[in-house]
């Protein structure tokens, strides 16, 4: 069974079919992305994955948990987590604080008997623990804000797997980041594949054919394709959807 699997969904704005009867699995220990040109509807799947948007029709399921009825929140406690196009890293507080913060939030029952003080050196080892993982152990005491963008989206992965998630949702991490940036960020994806599988949007193709173990490309809400990265790179109607885009340039 797929660790991942969305069944027929479909999301409707107005007269717009955004999400047109999608299918898709990701398996444990794959990175799988989500590629298509602007508009073709990744960040509204990704909503409704994560529960902000409600699909008008299909399931979605994690393991054999029928997630499709569960809240967001309740969405990231039964183990799917996600990054945002936006960062949502709170900017005036450091970075040590912003892990503290979303450490504390996903302790859950387990310190709930510790003392006081062992259970604080518990977060806070555990929120040391996220700096080192994604890179940030020497700027824990800056103030979040005032770190350059891509560290600023590294912090992001490590509020995101705070959640300790089985699935992670990454929706354009790469996104306005320069060439060392970039390399980074793949590098720290790379890293997280033996712990949980991927759902990873990303417009960066040369980031995705590295990472990813398949593809799936939506276009007009539908999707296209999925395959490995040889198939899709190969196939006709992917390379006639971004002969038309690429020369455009992506944000
Ligand atoms: N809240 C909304 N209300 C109405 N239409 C929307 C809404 N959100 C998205 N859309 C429309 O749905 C379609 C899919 O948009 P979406 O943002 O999911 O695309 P995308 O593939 O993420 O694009 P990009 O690569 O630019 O991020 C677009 O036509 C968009 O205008
Ligand atoms: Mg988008």
């Amino acid at each position: 069974m797929s660790l991942f699997r969305i069944e027929g969904l479909v999301k409707r704005f107005g007269g717009l079919l955004a999400t047109d009867h999608v299918n898709l699995t990701v398996d444990a220990g794959e990175i799988h992305a989500l590629i298509g040109p602007n508009g073709a509807g990744k960040t509204t799947l990704v909503n409704l994955i994560s529960g902000l948007l409600k699909a008008d029709a299909g399931r979605i399921w994690l393991g054999d948990h029928d997630i499709t009825p569960l809240k967001d929140h309740q969405r990231v406690g039964a183990g799917l987590s996600r990054c945002f196009q936006v960062t949502r890293v709170f900017a005036k507080e450091t970075v040590h604080d912003n892990l503290m913060l979303a450490v504390q939030a996903h302790a859950g029952s387990s310190l709930r008997f510790m003392a006081p003080r062992a259970n604080e050196s518990e977060l806070v080892s555990k929120a040391e623990a996220l700096a080192e993982r994604v890179g940030l152990t020497s700027e824990r005491h800056r103030i979040a804000g005032t770190l350059p963008h891509g560290a600023q989206r590294a912090l992001d992965v490590a509020l995101a797997l705070a959640a300790r998630p089985k699935l992670l949702l990454l929706d354009e991490p790469m996104a306005g980041m320069g060439p060392d940036e970039s390399a980074r960020m793949v590098a720290l994806i790379e890293s997280l594949r033996s712990e949980m599988a991927i759902l990873l949007i990303e417009h960066d193709m040369d980031a995705v054919f590295r990472l990813a173990t398949r593809l799936t490309v939506l276009v007009q809400g539908k999707v296209l394709m999925t395959g490995t990265a040889d198939e899709v790179r190969g196939h006709p109607d992917v390379q006639a959807v971004y002969l038309g885009t690429e020369a455009e340039g992506h944000s």
